[in-house]
């Protein structure tokens, strides 16, 4: 078979692209213009490992059911292994699997460009391998394949994290802090309950980590271009080697699908968004007017104008850098949404998408972890800050309670009392005499105060009577320690 066509000169013109011997003209590999714009390679190329593990797979299946000989397939999974030696080789050399020789952007992808290396290696040999595989499950089973060992490396970085914000927890936890609803004093707490809810939450973050692999399980190769193979592959032997689940049930579905994307990058944007809160509330506790934490020099910033300046950048760019997260899950979405029940070259975009929100999601974490083990709690500050915002009177209409006042009743009390505080100019319920609460209780109907008022008064009393689970005082935030010390894997 000849390796070229006529062209309208009559000219035999080569094909550049092995596989687009039907065309008449050049080809797509004509216009270096058309070569770079349908190419992928200068990012799928990072798909390599797991393309590879796909096809060894793949050719072991095929000789499996005898459509290669043993010794072919020692050829094809002995070229393979040296294209990994090289492609790695070249990664420790130059600092990136990009600088391997044998891409070529004229072969579009990581795909053609391994088959091709591969058939330079062993001839006939590597042109058996795509026998009964299409590009379009090759790619969704390498994707897969990359997400799901993407994932569990997020999880020990999420991991890391977590064990910083504990270990910060273990240290300044124990310091009383006000806490806000609507950004409004609101109740005392201990600075470690709230650093133990973005351990909560971060958790949540990994569980949806491994929940999408359950979801996304099942293997697409097989599946062929998009209708399977009239060829006796056997599916199940490659997905039971490639540890992926299952046999997926439609090969028109699998070759479509990119839910495994979609769930992936969700699951990032959401672990973006507790990282942008987090670092929100941080750029407020680290400013001069709260003056609650104190961020290390190395993560903040100067101004080229303004000399005095220490500007908590680092924290900044990880609430902006979710929005760049968002952007890839709504790009991915939307790439998604017009396309009908079958492989279109649309597809090819979700990599950009899944590894640009990933390598922003990474870099936002290890940066996260670093901001959290040299942050400072500052408890002179914050107790000085206590006495403002009558954090204790919740606590009062409480003790009210336990004298058998009904709630709402004694809602009303203590909201009398603390005008009566506005109204003298003094800043807390505790200042108020034994004869103040009496009187606002009997105006209410009710009956005197105990005695004891004054033991539910204060930030630190406050924080030492709650006994709910999950509370935000030093009960809660023991049972916490000691919950996280056993589930989190340390450093
Ligand atoms: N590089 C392509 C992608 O990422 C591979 C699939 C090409 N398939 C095709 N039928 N042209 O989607």
């Amino acid at each position: 078979m000849s390796d070229s066509h006529p062209t309208s000169s009559g000219q035999p013109a080569p094909a550049s692209k092995p596989w687009e011997h039907a065309k008449s003209g050049q080809g797509s590999g004509a216009d270096p213009l058309a070569t770079r714009f349908v190419s992928s390679l200068s990012y799928d190329y990072r798909l390599y490992r797991h393309d590879i593990a796909g096809s060894v797979a793949h050719a072991r299946m095929l000789c499996h059911i005898g459509l290669i000989t043993a010794d072919e397939l020692g050829q094809i999974e002995g070229g393979l292994n040296e294209i990994l030696t090289e492609i790695e080789a070249a990664e420790a050399q130059t600092g990136s699997a990009a600088g391997w020789s044998g891409w070529k952007e004229q072969l579009e992808d990581v795909h053609m460009c391994i088959e091709a290396a591969l058939i330079e290696k062993t001839g006939d040999a590597g042109r058996k391998l795509h026998t009964g595989r299409s590009r379009n499950d090759q790619v969704a089973l390498d994707l897969k394949l990359w997400i799901k060992d993407a994932a569990s490396q997020l999880q020990v970085k999420i991991n890391t994290l977590s064990y910083a914000f504990l270990t910060l927890a273990q240290r300044d936890g124990r310091m009383v802090m006000p806490s806000y609803t609507h950004f409004q004093r609101a109740q005392p707490i201990i600075v470690g309950a709230e650093l133990v809810a973005w351990i909560n939450a971060f958790d949540r973050s990994r569980d949806r980590l491994a929940l999408l692999w359950t979801l996304n399980r099942g293997n697409p190769l097989g599946s062929g271009a998009i209708a399977g193979t009239g060829l006796p592959i056997d599916r199940d032997h490659t997905a039971a080697a490639l540890e992926i689940g299952d046999p997926t049930g439609s090969s028109i579905d699998a070759t479509a699908s990119r839910d495994a994307a979609i769930d992936f990058v969700y699951a990032l944007s959401m672990t973006a968004m507790t990282l942008s809160r987090w670092a929100e509330q941080w750029i407020i506790y680290n400013s001069t007017e709260f003056g609650f934490i104190r961020l290390d020099d190395r993560y903040t910033t100067g101004s080229s104008m303004m000399p005095q300046k220490a500007n908590p950048d680092m924290l900044e760019l990880v609430r902006g850098r979710c929005g760049t997260v968002y952007g890839h899950l709504v790009a991915l979405m939307t790439i998604c949404k017009g396309l009908g029940i079958g492989y279109q070259r649309d597809l090819q975009e979700d990599k950009r998408h899944v590894f640009g929100a990933y390598d922003t999601l990474v870099d936002c974490v290890d940066i996260a972890v670093k901001i959290v083990e040299t942050t400072q709690f500052d408890e002179a500050i914050i107790k000085g800050s206590l006495d403002r915002g009558f954090l204790d009177a919740t606590s009062l209409a409480e003790c009210l309670v336990t004298r058998g006042v009904p709630f709402r009743t004694s809602h009303q009390i203590v909201a009398t009392l603390v005008r009566t505080c506005q109204e003298r100019g003094i800043n807390s319920l505790e200042s108020l005499k034994r004869d103040d609460f009496d009187h606002a209780c009997r105006q209410a109907g009710a009956d005197a105060c105990g005695d004891d008022v004054y033991d539910w008064l204060g930030p630190g009393r406050v924080v030492d009577r709650y006994t709910s689970f999950g509370s935000a005082g030093i009960k809660g935030f023991e049972q916490q320690l000691a919950h996280w010390h056993q589930r989190l894997p340390k450093r």
